[in-house]
């Protein structure tokens, strides 16, 4: 597959080259060293010396891999390609190919192909040379393109996972329900008690696979809008008073505080269908009522506490640098680990330490993602075992309203 390191070469243009290939004279275009040769190329590629080591990054390779380049080339997947590849003594040696799989510092998943070749050694940059360099002598390197294929491979995974989830989620009430229909049919045809018991339990069932049902509709509907930015002025106020009194009824009796903190800036709007944000903040307070309420111990009698806030945005570069807002919902619940916190919104995705005692199909936080991006928000969770959860939502404000 070296045609698509020759496609990004040939392809574009260049967009980082020190000397730009139509404007550079002759003598200069002469004197181009490997390195400036390689910023030209739009790809992420390296060149590694004969002894493996890699002796130019292109700035491509250095923006999409930083510190990884180091971990690739030290993989066992590549290793072993680049052993047959230097093996190849032929004149044509063979390209070689390779997937490297990284665990940390995060899940990547990397292509590598690799071409061997002769070149006259003064190209090799100094301090990668070999001992009795002689620039007319003619040394090998093994040219590699990095082709990150995390987001497909990721893709791949949910679309599965989806599938598998889905109807692991409806089979298991389903045979429930199946189940008590052939008691009731049966054993428990002349037992009024017995079918009063199992029809409430039926009724549980059937209403866990609804609200699964219901969940995958709206969050089909939300991906299929996606693409559609959302064009009503939504006061946040408003939003604010809305979410309030659909949350009293849920907390209703409950050993709950819910404070509700709109901000300093009256008339504060934001461009957004106001029913999906409706929904989303009702689906991280109900997130932050159901763990938190099922954590009581900890608490040792005192409320569980839920704080939904309107705020700037830090100026700490985490958010985009466009005029928007922050709207957060905080709780004293349980927290979560944070190796939980990059997957929380993938479809069906549960933390079981919190989530075993607690009923949900862990869709919730996969529509406020989906709702968010919709909004050309941003959508981040942070939490802290033990001490609670804040989940943000970052959105655009529309100007010149209030
Ligand atoms: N405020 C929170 N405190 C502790 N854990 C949380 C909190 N919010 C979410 N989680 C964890 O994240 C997981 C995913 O949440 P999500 O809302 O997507 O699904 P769910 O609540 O399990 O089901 P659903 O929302 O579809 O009924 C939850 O199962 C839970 O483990
Ligand atoms: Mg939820």
């Amino acid at each position: 597959m070296l045609p698509a390191l020759a496609r990004a070469v040939v392809g574009r243009g260049t967009e980082t080259s020190v000397i730009p290939a139509r404007r550079a004279s002759r003598a200069e275009a002469a004197s181009m060293t490997l390195e400036q040769l390689m910023d030209c190329l739009p790809a992420a590629t390296l060149a590694l010396n004969e002894t493996r080591q890699p002796c130019v990054i292109s700035p491509e390779a250095h923006r999409q891999f930083k510190d990884c380049v180091g971990s690739i080339i030290r993989h066992p997947a590549f290793q072993n390609r680049l052993d047959h590849v230097l093996a190849d003594l032929s004149d044509s040696p063979a390209p070689g190919e390779a997937v490297v799989v990284l665990d940390i510092p995060q899940y990547r998943v990397v292509r590598a192909w690799m071409r061997k070749a002769t070149v006259p050694s003064a190209l090799v940059p100094e301090g990668y040379r070999k001992p009795g360099f002689s620039p007319t002598t003619p040394t090998t390197l093994i040219f590699v393109a990095l082709h990150d294929e995390t987001e497909a491979v990721v893709a791949e995974r949910q679309h599965t996972d989806f599938v598998a989830f889905a109807s692991h989620e409806l089979r298991t009430p389903l045979a429930a329900l199946l189940g008590f229909i052939e008691t009731l049919q049966g054993p428990a045809a002349d037992d009024p008690a017995a079918q009063k018991e199992f029809l409430d339990i039926m009724a549980v069932q059937a209403r866990r696979m609804q609200r699964l049902l219901d969940s995958l509709l709206y969050l089909s509907r939300v991906q299929m809008q996606e693409h559609l930015r959302p064009t009503d002025v939504v006061a946040v106020g408003a939003l604010f008073d809305h979410v309030r009194a659909e949350a009293a009824g849920l907390m209703a009796g409950k050993n709950v505080r819910l404070e509700v903190t709109p901000g300093a800036e009256p008339g504060l709007s934001v461009a957004g269908d106001e029913v999906q944000l409706q929904q989303v903040l009702m689906n991280l307070i109900e997130n932050a009522l159901k763990y938190g309420l099922a954590d009581r111990g900890r608490r040792q009698g005192q409320p569980l506490c839920i704080t939904l806030s309107c705020e700037p945005p830090p100026p700490d570069g985490c958010w985009p640098g466009e005029p928007g807002v922050l709207l957060n919902v905080t709780d004293t619940g349980p927290g979560i680990p944070a190796r939980h916190l990059s997957r929380l919104t993938e479809r069906f995705y549960r933390v079981a330490r919190t989530a075993a005692s607690v009923q949900g199909s862990g869709l919730g936080l996969a529509i406020v993602q989906h709702v968010v991006t919709r909004h050309g928000g941003r959508f981040v969770v942070e939490s802290a075992v033990g001490k609670g959860t804040t989940c943000r939502i970052w959105l655009p404000v529309v100007r010149g309203l209030s």
